[in-house]
């Protein structure tokens, strides 16, 4: 792990963070006996199987495995690397890191992604700067007052102004030693085409700096003042920002979000920051991307409700079809506001205010309502028209997989275009068929791939996985970590050497070598694996809480070493077979000659082994 804060601070920052309190800014969470649950913000669900334990300072998911402490609920969350989540947690529970020059070896072992991020972090200060003392700072200060911006909300989201020089950001970072390449590995520099050199991306251009939910500045967006083409230019995808997870805005909106229930999501960075200047806090902008479901799922920790605002119908009807499906998905409702021809959040709310905003979003219709009205009101509800209505809503129906809500749905549908209401069934039954095939061809291309890359591992321990070969195992090393009284006994067994699966028998061997003794135990181990589906199976064992006693202990243990020699046969076989499949003759007889000088077989069960290959 790249980890250049000292390991006492580490200690430190984990004792003082509250893994409840980290993830209930993500996730709603509810008491459920010992622990905390919820929707689980790494997959799609309704009903909560994620579940985070405060004694243990741990996180599981039953429904898709993720687990983990807060260090790594912030690194999948956020993406962050491990010294970037520490970081984060020593800021919000007030641990002083040390800070200062770095030395070479340390800048080594920073991560690109922080390094990018605070080359952002440096752009974003010499933007900011620029526009308050800058040269031509004026210029833009006016242009951001003619909009309406007030200078509070200037320092609130650090707006910037790029200086019109093709070197303005880069002579300032290369002051600083910043690497060339890792500034244009941050989208700020573009090439010359003859190769003879960089520029600077933003010239000349209104800048906004792009945030994610851990406040690192990944992005930007710059904006021209007068009515050049093209009106913006946006930072690249970079390591550090991927435009489907990212809600401009979203971090300054979280409070209010989770106060109000509801999420406004506008299309562009002056609509966000417009209504937050307003006192509509709860804005969020895609920055003229699709909604994708990575968004969806970003904002599904405290919302309840999402409104959707649109300048024009197209924008409207094609983004509400595609994200119907989604929001049913996560439980979020889901409604659209179609502005006045001509307008845009943001020039709706500077004329006219934020209660005649929020007095039409109350008005907005429920997202499927939306689509029916509009496909009515351009096909009209003559016969001809009815069949264009059916022929525009079926996929969006046949996207929702929720059955009882897309039955309610198609009864409105059924209601409004007086057809019968298995006809509309059978209508969208036929699309989904279609949407299905469509999705299982692409799935089956990606399994493909993904054998084609040779994931061997991934086979072995989906076999090992699946049966009731390692339920034994798993059971010891829940046992070890929940009942640490029985370590003593599973270390004199060497229970451990019997395990075939690798992953498990490597979890065992930590436990015995770190024993959970202490308040934190479980969260420790899980800081010293690098590998999620390892720290995937730590969680999921030591969260589960189970009544141990010595006797069914014994039990277990003597059980699992009772059946070794058959445990290893099955195994071995199963090897032969793996190898044999990959034409792995070489391999396929070593593992024979092993399996005969394992004495677990005579001579003539060998030569039927030998046989059936
Ligand atoms: N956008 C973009 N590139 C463009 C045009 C638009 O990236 N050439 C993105 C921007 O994020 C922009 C959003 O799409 O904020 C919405 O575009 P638009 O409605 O054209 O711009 P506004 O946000 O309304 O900007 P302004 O009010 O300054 O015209
Ligand atoms: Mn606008």
């Amino acid at each position: 792990m790249a980890n250049f804060i000292p390991e006492d601070k580490i200690e430190e920052i984990k004792n003082a963070a509250d893994i409840v309190e980290v993830v209930s800014e993500y996730v709603l969470l509810k008491k459920a006996g010992r622990n905390y649950s919820g929707l689980c913000p790494f997959h799609s669900e309704k009903t909560p199987s994620f579940t985070v334990s405060s004694e243990k300072q741990i996180f599981h998911c039953f429904g898709c495995n993720t687990g983990g402490n807060v260090f790594s609920f912030l690194m999948k969350q956020d993406g962050l690397s491990f010294p970037e989540s520490a970081r984060f947690l020593a800021g919000r529970y007030g641990v002083d890191l040390p800070v200062g020059e770095m030395s070479a070896k340390m800048r080594q072992q920073v991560s690109e992604r922080e390094q990018l991020i605070k080359i952002n972090h440096q752009a974003m200060d010499f933007f900011h700067g620029n526009l308050l003392s800058g040269r031509h700072g004026e210029k833009a200060l006016a242009y951001l007052e003619r909009r309406g911006i007030s200078r509070t909300v200037v320092d609130t989201f650090k707006l910037g102004f790029a200086p019109r020089a093709w070197d303005g950001l880069f002579n300032s970072l290369g002051r600083k030693h910043v690497p060339v390449g890792m500034i244009e590995k941050a989208g700020l520099l573009v090439a010359r085409k003859d190769n003879s050199g960089f520029y600077d991306r933003f010239r000349d251009r209104i800048i906004f700096p792009i945030l994610n939910m851990s406040m690192q500045t990944v992005g930007f967006g710059g904006r021209v003042m007068d009515d050049s083409l093209p009106k913006y230019l946006n930072s690249p995808e970079t390591p550090v920002y991927n435009k489907r997870r990212l809600l401009y805005g979203l971090h300054a909106a979280k409070k209010k979000c989770r106060k109000e229930g509801t999420i406004y999501v506008v299309e562009g960075y002056f609509d966000q920051i417009s209504l937050y200047q307003r006192g509509i806090e709860n804005a969020a902008a895609t920055l003229g991307t699709a909604l994708s479901s990575e968004h969806i799922h970003l904002m599904k920790g405290f919302v309840k409700r999402a409104v959707l605002i649109f300048d024009s119908d197209e924008a409207g009807i094609k983004a509400s079809e595609r994200s119907v499906g989604m929001f049913v998905r996560e439980g979020i409702e889901a409604r659209v506001v179609m502005l006045p021809k001509g307008h845009d959040p943001d020039s709706y709310v500077s004329e006219f205010g934020a209660e005649a905003f929020y007095k039409m979003a109350e008005n907005a219709l429920e997202v499927m309502s939306f689509l029916m009205k509009t496909a009515e009101k351009k096909h009209g509800l003559s016969v001809n028209g009815k069949l264009g209505i059916l022929a525009d809503l079926r996929r969006a129906l046949a996207s929702i997989e929720d059955m009882s809500a897309r039955q309610l749905y198609i009864k409105e549908l059924s209601e409004l275009l007086g057809i019968d209401e298995r006809t509309v069934l059978e209508k969208v039954r036929e699309t989904k068929a279609t949407l299905e095939k469509e999705n299982q061809i692409s799935a089956r291309r990606n399994e493909r791939l993904q054998l084609a890359a040779g994931s061997e591992r991934s086979r072995k321990a989906k076999s090992l996985n699946k049966g009731v070969e390692n339920r034994l195992e798993r059971q010891v090393v829940a046992m070890m970590l929940q009942y640490p009284e029985i370590l003593p006994e599973v270390d004199a067994s060497c229970v451990l050497d019997h395990f075939l699966d690798s992953t498990l028998q490597f979890i065992g061997k930590l436990v015995l070598s770190h024993p959970p003794g202490t308040k934190e135990g479980v969260s420790n181990l899980m800081s010293m694996v690098d590998d999620t589906e390892k720290r995937n199976i730590l969680a999921s064992l030591s969260i589960k809480e189970e009544m141990w006693n010595i006797r069914d202990c014994r039990k277990i243990i003597s059980k699992l070493i009772g059946h070794s020699p058959k445990r290893q046969e099955i195994f071995l076989k199963e090897q032969i077979r793996a190898a044999e499949r990959d034409n792995n003759q070489d391999l396929a007889l070593k593992l024979l000659d092993e399996l005969q000088k394992s004495t677990v077989l005579n001579r003539k069960q060998m030569r039927e082994v030998l046989r059936e290959h």
